[in-house]
């Protein structure tokens, strides 16, 4: 078992575990994917029964591959709301899932009544439904009793990670961490605590909170694999948890990791930079008791776009046949995607956008659209990178990517030529269960600290930007002009 730290990555889409050993190689996999509901318009949710099942199977596979581990660690899917009751384990509803927008009027009422400002200097984020705190409110509002029940203490509130530790010690736990407090709009992120006037503001009674914790440390022991108890020692949402196996330790190195959607972090080390682009300011890890902070640009749809070419319009079979088709076309014909299925995310924050595709003619065949998905994603991480610029938190010399969509080598060459910066692609591209692997390993003396983790080999591949300027510049116009019809 030394050595050895077993990860759960429980992620929007699917579940899955990966045992990886002291060298970061992966020793086991097992992952499912999850159904997901759609009950009305915009309203996005999961089943914490699912989840909870998917964990169990999943974790138990690996271990049964790879052995005994030293320890876990949790990485999840984040913002994310579950409200349980503390006497029975049982949910009140099912998940609420950050990309759900029911709570855009809501938002937009703080909006107006001018709260913004405070919420975002205490918690680097902005009045938009992709954070916790509103979720919660509409379930204490929609189940009967609920906020009764939350007052009186009888009610457990957690993202993702803490509904785990939860069930995964026996309910003896409730607790999180800094990375995923810090996107609930309840967590003021200066002073590394709950905000009872956020609280206040968002209807949130205090006993429904989690302890929130360090990313590294010891959460609460396990029982329920073979072979004695395992300590739970790190947890981390999982953007945060890629730019940690991505060893973005220093000011300026930056991560984007492409799965659902697109989420781009840039550490910013001991400051807490404030933007003024609409980018997000958030908890990049916590570490005896000292927060490191991001820059975060977040764009809902990446994957989740070449996953409705596929299931919304029949136009491929396989993820992977985009590779291919953005390929066999010379260029993109005019064709631009702005894939705002669920509004747009930063630097625009608008939830009522739609998406659309736009310079469509008789002479547009499925490659075209197909790559016009692809170049969406490669045009919104510009349009962050040059927001956090903008902010002052530099360009990072290299951009360090994964996720599912990064084993698209079209695509990271297109995002180097369009970027202007050089896209690394790890060889081992699970980053974000590394990323809580590390941190649980770092806790149970599996790596020596921070200098321990950086020191572990990583074989990248790097792709250069090789385009003409006037070809870039015409295809990010062709991309503005797309994008301003959608924001009209
Ligand atoms: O903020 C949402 C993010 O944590 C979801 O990530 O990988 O499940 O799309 P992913």
């Amino acid at each position: 078992m030394a050595g050895r730290v077993l990860a759960i990555d429980q992620g929007t889409t699917s579940t899955r575990c990966i045992v990886f050993d002291a060298g970061a190689r992966v020793l086991a996999t097992a992952q499912r994917e999850f159904r997901q509901h759609y009950p009305h318009h915009g309203w996005v949710e999961h089943d914490p029964a699912d989840i909870w099942c998917d964990t169990l199977a999943t974790a138990r596979a690996v271990l049964a591959e790879a052995g005994p581990v030293a320890a876990i660690g949790i990485t999840n899917q984040r913002e994310t709301v579950v409200v349980w009751d503390r006497n029975t384990g049982e949910p009140i509803h099912r998940a609420i899932v950050w990309q759900d927008r029911r709570t855009a009027t809501v938002c937009q009422t703080l909006r107006d009544a001018g709260h913004e400002p405070l919420v975002s200097a205490r918690t680097g984020l902005l009045l938009d439904p992709y954070f916790s705190a509103t979720k919660i409110g509409w379930i204490l509002d929609a189940v009967p009793g609920a906020r009764r029940r939350a007052e009186r203490g009888d009610l457990a509130f957690g993202t993702i990670d803490a509904f785990l530790l939860w069930h995964l010690t026996g309910g003896r736990v409730h607790a999180t961490d800094a990375t995923n407090a810090s996107r609930t709009l309840l967590f003021d992120i200066h002073r590394q605590c709950w905000d009872a006037e956020l609280c206040a503001l968002f209807g949130v009674p205090e006993p429904l909170l989690p302890e929130v914790r360090d990313s590294s440390g010891q959460f609460g022991e396990t029982s329920l694999f073979d072979g004695g108890a395992i300590p739970i020692a790190g947890i981390a949402g999982d953007q945060q948890a890629a730019l940690f196996g991505q060893t973005c330790f220093e000011p300026g190195a930056a991560k984007a990791t492409y799965g659902t959607g697109c989420f781009m972090l840039m550490n910013t080390g001991r400051a807490a930079v404030t933007s003024n682009n609409r980018l997000l300011t958030t908890t990049a890890y916590r570490l005896d008791g000292e927060a490191s902070y991001a820059v975060e640009g977040s764009i809902f749809v990446a994957g989740a776009g070449v996953k409705w070419l596929r299931d919304g319009l029949g136009l491929i079979t396989h993820a992977s046949q985009t590779d291919d088709m953005a390929t066999r076309v010379a260029d993109n014909g005019g064709v631009y995607m702005v894939p705002a299925f669920v509004g747009l995310g930063a630097p625009h924050w608008r939830p009522e956008a739609r998406g659309l595709i736009s310079g469509l003619t008789l002479g547009t065949t499925a490659a075209h659209v197909a790559r016009a998905a692809l170049e969406a994603v490669a045009y919104q991480t510009r349009d962050l990178a040059e927001a956090m610029a903008a902010d002052g938190a530099g360009r990072p010399e290299a951009l360090r990517i994964d996720g599912g969509m990064s084993a698209n080598s079209w695509l990271c060459q297109f995002l180097a030529d369009i970027l202007e910066t050089p896209v690394e692609r790890p060889a081992m591209p699970e980053t974000t269960a590394l990323g809580a692997a590390f941190l649980a390993g770092m806790a149970t003396g599996v790596w020596d600290g921070i200098a321990g983790v950086a020191a572990v080999d990583r074989r990248v591949e790097q792709f250069t930007p090789d385009i003409a300027g006037a070809e870039r510049a015409a295809l990010i116009a062709g991309w503005r002009g797309a994008l301003a019809r959608t924001l009209i």
